[in-house]
């Protein structure tokens, strides 16, 4: 069980935000690209800290016209495989069940095992390949699906 809570993003966690992408992504966001999605108002965003308030993690999602998106979800690398991914992708599906969407739809890299295995059990189901989708290094990302109404609504 993840020992971890959630809350909220801050304009404050932006530095942590952009070290945590460049630590989890080949192709990171930007500060710039980060506060322009912190800005939308469609954006959800959750920070996962421990109790001592140390960042070690981050879910992005958005939503418009009762579909959801999870954009970005990293985990501290020292912090990995302890439930935090899971808390964090939970919340995000709550707060995107709370924010009407009734669908939520992902991307993710083919060869990210990971990620895959947390959405699967997470009940996310594979609908489709966008082919060469991702940039350094291309790659196809899976395109994957869940269904939340009603179970989190
Ligand atoms: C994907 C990621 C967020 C998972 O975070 P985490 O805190 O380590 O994940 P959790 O401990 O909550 O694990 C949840 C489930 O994910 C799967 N999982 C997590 N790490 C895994 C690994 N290294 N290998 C295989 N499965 C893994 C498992 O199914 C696991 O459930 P289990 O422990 O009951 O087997 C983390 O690996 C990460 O930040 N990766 C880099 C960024 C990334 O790839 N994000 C997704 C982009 S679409």
């Amino acid at each position: 069980v993840s020992r971890c809570r959630l809350r909220p993003t801050a304009s404050a966690d932006l530095p942590a935000l952009v070290a945590l992408e460049r630590a989890a992504f080949s192709d990171p966001w930007t500060a710039a690209m980060l506060r322009e999605a912190l800005a939308e108002p469609s954006t959800l965003s959750l920070v996962a800290e421990d109790d001592a308030g140390t960042f070690l993690g981050a879910v992005l999602a958005r939503h418009a016209a009762g579909e959801g998106e999870i954009l970005s979800i990293a985990v501290d690398p020292a912090r990995r495989g302890a439930g935090h991914g899971r808390t964090l992708l939970d919340g995000a599906l709550a707060a995107l069940a709370a924010a009407g969407a009734g669908t939520v739809w992902l991307e993710v890299r083919r060869s990210n095992e990971a990620a895959q295995r947390l959405y699967a059990a997470a009940g996310f189901v594979a609908v489709g390949v966008r082919r060469g989708y991702y940039r350094d290094p291309t790659e196809d990302a899976v395109v994957l699906r869940r269904d939340l109404a009603p179970a989190l609504s």
